[in-house]
């Protein structure tokens, strides 16, 4: 079969892709995946070597009135600017988080920036939203459509805080990047929980958050087609910050909630680990961002994307029995390699205990 083939081909690929830096190595995938996404022909082998072909429609689902063909989506920043969007859906995903894009280009944090954890499968990063901002975005996409080059598989948007644009005016930038990106994302994102933006993760708060949603909700509904709108949360508040954020997420009518961002506690790694300032990702996070899903799940009926540490159709199922509706993965992507996420869609269809799982009943 193809697909073992790619896996034993990325077993031994990927000692030279982490004799790399991470970022380069990073820039190097996308690179390839941006080419194949452009020129189109090789997306049909993509699909044959992940295994994509085979992954079936068993998990299929609709999430606030748009439907994944199955629940594992890539994570925002990854693809930041959107530019591999068809080699995601030709590698088995159901779905793509582009971003975090941020009204103004900016260049992100000085490099490196970016470290491999590999024996706790984990990454550390301080990229600082790098990206070609949300015009150039939304003008890339508009093309994209008008090619026939979108994906047929749901684009979610994640948009962030530009690190020029002063805390106070920070809604600003969300309200313009949703002015220019809303024809292009099925859902919507508002990441307000990456450590590696000044004062980003303060827009948490019950006064700055409540102001960023009503202002964000008014301009989604100005639009043609208001979006499902969510929020991003960070793995370090603590269950009653959390609930305030339910609070607010029932009163301006969010679709959903992301849980969770990377995590600035590294308490979990080996002393032997050089200390690196960012977001921890991967299966250190893993077991902390089940616990904020499960804590979500049994308070909120809203729908949640799990994301953290999911590398594995077992760690996929953890989330889903914890009450998450979709899940995403970046860092097991990393570690996993192409054929990952049909294998975890095989394997979530194989054993669908987790997936039929009743929601944890509200209190
Ligand atoms: C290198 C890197 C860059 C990331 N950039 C973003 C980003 O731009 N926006 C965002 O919301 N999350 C970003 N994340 C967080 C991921 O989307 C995800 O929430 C987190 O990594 C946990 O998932 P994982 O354990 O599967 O990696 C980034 C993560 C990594 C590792």
């Amino acid at each position: 079969m193809l697909s073992s083939l790619t896996t034993e081909l990325y077993r031994r690929v990927r000692p030279l892709l982490f004799s790399l830096e991470a970022e380069t190595a990073h820039h190097l995938a996308m690179g390839a995946l941006a080419t194949a996404s452009r020129l189109r022909f090789p997306l049909p082998w993509l699909r044959a070597a992940s295994g994509a072909d085979r992954s079936g429609t068993a998990q299929a689902r609709t999430v606030f009135g748009v439907h994944f063909p199955n629940p594992v989506g890539l994570a925002a920043g990854f693809d930041k600017n959107g530019v591999a969007l068809t080699a995601w859906e030709a590698l088995g995903f159901g779905f793509i988080e582009a971003g975090t894009l941020t009204a103004r280009p900016q260049p992100g944090n000085p490099p490196p920036r970016m470290f491999r954890v590999p024996e706790r499968r984990a990454l550390i990063n301080r990229l600082g939203f790098n990206n070609g901002g949300a015009e150039a975005a939304a003008e890339r996409f508009r093309r994209l459509r008008a090619a026939g080059r979108w994906p047929s598989i749901p684009v979610g948007i994640n948009i962030g805080k530009s690190k020029a644009t002063p805390l106070a005016q920070a809604t600003e930038d969300y309200v313009f990047s949703l002015g220019k990106l809303h024809p292009h994302g099925d859902y919507f994102v508002l990441n307000v929980s990456s450590p590696n933006t000044p004062g980003l993760r303060s827009l948490q708060g019950r006064d700055e958050l409540d102001a960023l949603l009503r202002a964000v909700q008014q301009k989604n509904r100005t639009l043609p087609a208001p979006r499902p709108m969510l929020v991003k949360i960070a793995p370090d508040l603590s269950f009653p910050q959390i609930e305030e954020i339910l609070d607010l997420a029932r009163q301006h009518e969010l679709a959903g909630i992301v849980a969770t961002n990377t995590t600035v506690d590294h308490t979990s790694l080996p002393a032997s680990v050089p200390y690196e300032t960012g977001g921890l990702s991967g299966e250190p996070l893993r077991a902390r961002s089940t616990e904020v899903v499960r804590f979500l799940a049994g308070r909120t009926p809203l729908p949640i994307i799990a994301v953290g540490g999911v590398g594995d159709a077992a760690s996929a199922r953890e989330k889903l029995d914890a009450g998450a509706t979709l899940v995403q993965l970046y860092t097991g992507f990393v570690y996993g390699g192409p054929t990952l996420v049909p294998e975890i869609c095989r394997g979530l269809s194989a054993n669908k205990t987790g997936m039929d799982a009743e929601r944890p009943s509200l209190p």
